[in-house]
């Protein structure tokens, strides 16, 4: 059988993450379903790939200057990327967190590091809507865009509905009550069929969004993130089982790299085809089963053992 696919950056080591799985499925909720193939020649470009494929955007020196871009929830995976993309766009960005204090520990640097290079950090309690007010009306600069990036810690019900809904819902208006033009909200693919109340809870908030005027939105449902993909690696490397489900072509994957999926959050921001939609958004490649990663795996160790390309 003739396999063909393109592999690139984050996905190209994801893929060899799970390959190591040897042809076993994925249990990841995010799924797309149209058919991916293999071939020989594509699969070079798992060995040469960058760490990642970051695409070029041409914009001016201090092009949107003058507009204020928020980023709630700045601290999370994904909220870091987004707020480096703002700031690489050149909007006035505000990262709003918990917990400034936080940052400046030793953990916080690590992990932080240069995430918030070129934004202004501004602590805020998102649970409290007249601290919000207050924070987005001391800015200088008009809010153009709010971008919401939060996410519940644990899922529960409590807390979903404390921060995937009201503390979202909270940061909606507040930018509403500033005028602010557009706001973005980091939804998630599953909730085109929604089981947990996570999902309900970001329904709730998808609906209120749709039904308000005064803003613009864009609903960005991403499929599975990097980390939550190589996470089933260090959870079967710490001694979990790994749910297989039929013969691993049932289930197919097509994960995301946060800095991609930054990059159209933003471009949300511009691009009238991205407004007032529910946009489902994947990885750039084919979506994969486990069944086809561990075939490109078996490739890959051929050619290691072997010493030679067998993939040219
Ligand atoms: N994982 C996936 O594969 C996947 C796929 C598609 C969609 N999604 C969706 O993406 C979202 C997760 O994004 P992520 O991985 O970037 O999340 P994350 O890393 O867990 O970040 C969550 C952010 O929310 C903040 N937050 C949580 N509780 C808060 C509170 N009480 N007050 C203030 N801030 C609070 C966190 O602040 P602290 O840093 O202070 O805690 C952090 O900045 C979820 O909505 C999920 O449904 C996930």
């Amino acid at each position: 059988m003739v396999l063909r696919v393109r592999i690139s950056g984050q996905r190209a080591a994801c893929c060899c993450l799970l390959g190591l799985l040897a042809s076993v499925a994925s249990v990841s909720s995010y799924f797309v379903s149209s058919p991916a193939r293999l071939t020989r020649t594509t699969c070079r470009s798992v060995l040469s790939a960058t760490p990642y494929s970051v695409r070029e955007i041409d914009v001016p020196a201090r092009a949107n200057a003058d507009k204020t871009v928020i980023v709630a929830g700045a601290t999370g995976y994904i909220g870091r990327a987004v707020v480096e993309e703002s700031v690489k766009r050149g909007y006035n960005t505000v990262a709003l967190v918990r917990s400034k204090a936080k940052l400046e520990t030793d953990d916080g640097i690590a992990a932080y590091r240069n995430a918030f290079a070129g934004a202004i950090v501004m602590e805020c309690d998102v649970e409290n809507p007249a601290a919000l007010n207050t924070l987005m009306a001391h800015i200088d600069i008009p809010v153009d865009t709010v971008i919401c990036c939060l996410a519940s810690p644990t899922g529960t019900k409590k807390e979903a509905y404390a921060i995937d809904y009201q503390a979202s819902l909270n940061c909606m208006d507040a930018g509403a009550a500033v005028n602010a033009r557009h706001f973005v909200l980091l939804s998630a693919f599953c909730c085109r069929r929604p089981l947990l109340q996570l999902q309900q809870a970001k329904l709730k908030l998808e609906a209120k969004l749709q039904e308000q005027s005064q803003l613009t939105y864009s609903i960005i449902r991403p499929t599975a993130f990097f980390k939550s993909v190589s996470g089933q690696l260090e959870a079967i490397q710490g001694g979990a089982p790994y749910v297989l489900f039929g013969d691993g072509a049932v289930t197919r994957c097509n994960p995301i790299a946060e800095c991609e999926l930054a990059e159209f959050m933003l471009d949300s921001l511009t691009n009238p085809d991205k407004c007032n939609k529910i946009l489902n958004v994947g990885g750039p490649d084919e979506p994969l089963t486990n069944k086809m990663l561990g075939q490109v795996s078996l490739l890959l160790q051929l050619q290691y053992r072997n010493g030679v390309s067998l993939l040219l």
